[in-house]
């Protein structure tokens, strides 16, 4: 099974420090909403942001959206093979259905979006398709790590050893029950923070440049597809 931890996500609700100002009070009211019930968002709050520390850091719902539609509906996913939490900037985790499917829309995502950071989950009843959970980050990878000594947790990062499909293909377990851990940040500028590196065993660099968080997902995901011939069990399970 492969999961994957989009980590330290740009996706937040307008923080109190900003919802006064006039560029966030119109935008929200441009929406029906109060400032503190929208999603921070750098291509609307741009010049806001400068005012916040890590402003570079935070506001870009479009790479979770982007990272998810590259993740979400692919045959490791309908085969069941694939998880996907999402690791916010103050420490919670949204689990992911694997059957959810999201808007292709940016705008309907956004409202999803809110919606779960209000309520705490979408829909707000129900079963859940995206819920926060109080769960750390260490946690969550222990529960993912179950009894599984032979664990993989993988950190995909700039400066971690070099690889490649080929490469990270012969890394992965020949055993599909051994869990792959695979943590992507899902922010725009900048480094870890805290021990979010320390959490991952094995560091790994995918190319010399900076790549997409999105491109990156993609391509974890493929190369284990192709490991455990994903494709070729679904035509002869059909
Ligand atoms: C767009 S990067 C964000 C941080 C980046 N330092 C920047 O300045 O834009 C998003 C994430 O994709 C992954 N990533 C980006 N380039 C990578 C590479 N060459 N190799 C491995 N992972 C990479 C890392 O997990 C990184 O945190």
């Amino acid at each position: 099974m492969l999961h994957v931890i989009l980590l330290e996500a740009a996706l937040e609700l307008i923080p109190p420090e900003l919802s006064a100002l006039k560029q966030i009070q119109k935008h929200a009211s441009k929406r029906n909403k109060k400032p503190n019930e929208i999603l921070l968002d750098q291509s609307n709050h741009g010049r806001s942001m400068t005012r916040l520390e890590d402003g570079d850091r935070r506001g870009r719902p479009d790479i979770v959206l982007f990272s998810l539609q590259s993740l979400l509906e692919t045959p490791l996913c309908k085969a069941g093979s694939l998880s996907i939490h999402i690791h916010l900037q103050d420490g919670r985790i949204v689990e992911v259905n694997p059957t959810v499917r999201l808007p292709r829309n940016h705008d309907r995502f956004v409202g999803l979006m809110e919606q779960l950071l209000l309520k705490g989950q979408v829909p707000p009843t129900g079963d859940p398709l995206l819920r926060i959970s109080n769960d750390s980050l260490s946690e969550l990878i222990s529960t993912l790590k179950g009894s599984s000594s032979d664990a993989l947790t993988l950190l995909a990062v700039e400066g971690g050893k070099k690889s490649n499909m080929k490469s990270l293909i012969e890394t992965f377990p020949s055993d599909m029950d051994i869990p792959v851990i695979l943590g992507v940040g899902a922010f725009p500028h900048g480094d870890f923070q805290g021990n979010v590196r320390d959490v991952f065993e094995t560091h790994i660099e995918l190319d010399r440049d900076v790549m997409m968080a999105w491109h990156v997902c993609s391509e974890i995901l493929w190369a284990y597809s192709l490991k455990h011939e994903v494709i070729a069990k679904r035509y002869s399970d059909a």
